[in-house]
């Protein structure tokens, strides 16, 4: 029987690779997208690979609850079942917190939390009546360890982190297994595209603009020394949806891995400081 697996934010970065990774593994993927017109990407690396035939699109913003559940139910109308969810659609909110609105702060966790959350609800139902099922959240090294400027992406991601630890343990002895992939940089849209700078934090009135400009040009300035390819991130989801007993944590990027060796090695107190001197946002 071929498995179905359903993933959110397929048009472009880590989702699109997932889809085209999962159909490979002989997955019939559901590549959700908020805005299907975007889908060129992805038929483009799907007739690539020459998997076309097992991946189909549909429209799911995480935001809107009609369109989480009309995606679902046409999916187990279709299909019966979903296999794998894959939580991955996100954007990351940039600005240091004192020059974020509160609004700009709830809209991050809106897709990155609570988007989460009512996908996962709606598919839970359907994963208990068939006793099996993998739930992969992408959260990211944020997740775990908090970073200055993106404070509310990184909160976004320690709240879905904390959220999918419990809900591992509730739905372990129905069968279904919650698994966190945290990447660190990885090259996708995110910071390109889907990077949203808060309104007061772009303006010269905002008291940290001097701190934002030079914390841009840190950023700037490590981007361009490139970032990897995220089709590891892409391989890894397609070894966790295969794996018949997998873990709850996968990290994933040296730079993750750094962050959180030396957020266990060094003390706070060092390690405020070295972060500080690093980011240029003292
Ligand atoms: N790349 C990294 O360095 C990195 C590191 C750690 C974690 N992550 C996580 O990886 C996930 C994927 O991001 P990415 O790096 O692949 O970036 P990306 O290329 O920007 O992809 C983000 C995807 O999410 C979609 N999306 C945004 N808001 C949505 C909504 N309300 N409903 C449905 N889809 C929505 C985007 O759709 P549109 O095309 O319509 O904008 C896009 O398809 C995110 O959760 C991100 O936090 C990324």
């Amino acid at each position: 029987m071929q498995k179905i697996a359903l993933i959110t934010g397929s048009s472009s970065g880590i989702g699109l690779l997932s889809a085209v990774e999962l159909a490979r593994r002989n997955y019939h993927v559901i590549a959700t997208m908020r805005d299907p017109s975007r889908r060129e990407r992805l038929d483009k690396a799907a007739a690539e690979a020459k998997i076309s035939d097992r991946i189909e699109v549909a429209q799911l913003d995480v935001t809107q609850p009609l369109s989480i559940s009309h995606a679902v139910q046409q999916t187990i109308r279709n299909h019966q079942r979903i296999d794998v969810l894959v939580n991955n659609a996100g954007f990351a909110m940039a600005g240091f917190a004192e020059d974020l609105y509160l609004d700009e702060i709830r809209k991050q966790f809106e897709t990155n939390f609570f988007g989460h959350v009512a996908v996962t609800k709606e598919v839970i139902p359907f994963m208990r009546a068939q006793k099996s099922g993998r739930i992969i959240m992408v959260t990211s090294i944020a997740g775990r360890v908090g970073q200055p400027v993106v404070g509310s992406y990184s909160a976004s991601k320690f709240a879905l982190e904390g959220w999918s630890e419990a809900l591992r343990i509730e739905l372990r002895s129905l069968g279904i297994r919650v698994v966190l992939v945290e990447p660190g940089a990885f090259e996708t849209d995110i910071w390109v595209r889907n990077v949203e700078i808060g309104k007061l934090a772009m303006d010269a009135s905002a008291p940290n603009h001097a701190r934002a400009q030079r914390f841009s040009e840190f950023v700037k300035k490590n981007g361009d020394k490139g970032r990897p390819s995220a089709e590891a991130v892409a391989h890894l989801i397609g070894k966790v949806a295969d794996h018949p007993n997998p873990k709850l944590r996968y990290v994933i990027g040296t730079d993750a891995k750094m962050a959180l060796w030396m957020r266990a090695l060094l003390p706070w107190k060092s390690y405020e400081k070295m972060v500080e001197k690093f980011t240029q946002i003292g």
